[in-house]
């Protein structure tokens, strides 16, 4: 057997638990995913309209041995045929982490395997990679890497080391938000509007029926980096809105109605929202939108690259995707976003870039700790 096929049948467990979703995978030679298991704590979270640290660490507990036992069983593998344990280490919340982390160093040490431990936010960029490994693809690198989420708005700049068949890459940071990231933006707009938890889904589904140039948000106006961003100011803007305007509030409590009756579904919820309603909210992302796609093409003209990826759960909005690739279109650019579900969180993506710095030689210890703060560059 070669060693590229040995390292295709390489196969790395990952385990993510940085925020509200429980995860398991194992991916063949870092490309091939075999399972990816993806156990959301929506339902627990959604009532007090956020994450909770301390119920996401109970949940973690509850399910971090049953989420791997059925990623192993959806894959048909036993743990002694893998080759690694990779787990997200950070940034997240610190008592999520620890829950992974302490799981991750307890197998691999009880397996006589080694434990690889993973930046979340690389874990978004492979998720990129395994996606256009899928289909056939490899982005051309370098490239600036877009990692919109709950917790992170941040803009890389990604290059290509290392040639040993798996994909190793250095990135440098070009900017980032300076309060909410942009799916914090999302959840806190619904949350005032009452449109349930999490915000990004259900505004991207209304948004498509109201008019995107009804409410005008100004740009943030910020000194120093270009490449920095700011969402806290659209979301208190769209707090004034409602405030000049109440006569939204009867809907907007009919909304929270419905959501404690356990009706949240866009329907629903699209039924008890006026023209008014619908155009704020399809305003509000189209303004989210443009910020992140024009900082994004710029930093690209900056660097002089030809390739962006997109990741994280926002990348997941269908008006961000379109809005990506017409500009791509446009200027000649090629633009990269994973399927839906590789764009929010989960473990197909840790274990990918798991695999490619166990390739490069990387191993953690005991001593291997959960970095709330944790950075990429
Ligand atoms: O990557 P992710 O699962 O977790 C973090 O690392 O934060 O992202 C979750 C975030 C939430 O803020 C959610 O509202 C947002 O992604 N989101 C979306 C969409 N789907 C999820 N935002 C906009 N449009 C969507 N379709
Ligand atoms: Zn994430």
């Amino acid at each position: 057997m070669s060693a590229n096929e040995l390292r295709d049948d390489c196969l790395v467990l990952g385990i993510e638990s940085s925020c509200d979703e429980t995860a398991a995978a194992i991916v063949a030679g870092g490309r091939r995913i075999l399972s990816s298991v993806v156990a959301s704590q929506t339902e627990i979270h959604r009532k007090y309209g956020g994450v909770v640290p301390e119920l996401a660490s109970r949940e973690h507990l509850r399910r971090i041995v049953p989420v791997v036992r059925e990623a192993l069983e959806q894959a048909h593998v036993s743990m002694s045929d893998l080759g690694a344990v990779a787990v997200t280490h950070g940034p997240g919340l610190v008592g999520a982490l620890l829950v992974g982390v302490t799981y991750g160093k307890v197998l691999a040490s009880a397996l006589g395997k080694p434990l690889i431990g993973v930046n979340h936010l690389e874990g978004h960029v492979h998720a990129v990679f395994l996606e256009a490994h899928a289909s056939g693809r490899t982005p051309n690198l370098p490239a600036v890497c877009l990692i919109v989420s709950g917790g992170h708005t941040i803009l890389y700049h990604v290059k290509r080391e290392g040639t040993n068949g798996a994909e190793q890459f250095s990135y440098a940071r070009i900017g980032g938000t300076r309060d909410d990231a942009a799916g914090e933006a999302y959840d806190k707009v619904a949350r005032m509007l009452a449109l349930g938890y999490p915000g990004g889904p259900i505004i991207d589904r209304l948004a498509a029926h109201g008019n995107p140039q009804a409410v005008r948000f100004n740009e943030p106006k910020m000194s120093g980096n270009v490449f920095d961003f700011s969402f806290s100011g659209i979301k208190t803007a769209v707090l004034y809105h409602l405030r000049r305007h109440p006569q939204l509030e009867p809907e907007i409590e009919a909304r929270s109605h419905a959501l404690a009756r356990g009706d949240s579904s866009a329907d629903a919820l699209r039924a008890l929202s006026s023209a008014a309603t619908l155009d704020l909210i399809a305003s509000f992302q189209r303004a989210v939108v443009d910020n992140l796609v024009s900082r994004t093409f710029a930093a690209a003209e900056k660097h002089s690259v030809r390739t962006l990826l997109v990741s994280g759960g926002v990348a997941a909005n269908s008006e961000l995707r379109r809005t990506f690739e017409a500009e791509g279109k446009r200027l000649g650019l090629e633009v990269y976003f994973p399927s839906r579900a590789l764009s929010t969180d989960n473990a197909a993506m840790i274990a990918a870039a798991g695999y490619a710095r166990f390739m490069a030689g990387e191993r953690a210890d005991a001593t291997l700790n959960a970095e709330a703060n944790l950075p990429l560059a």
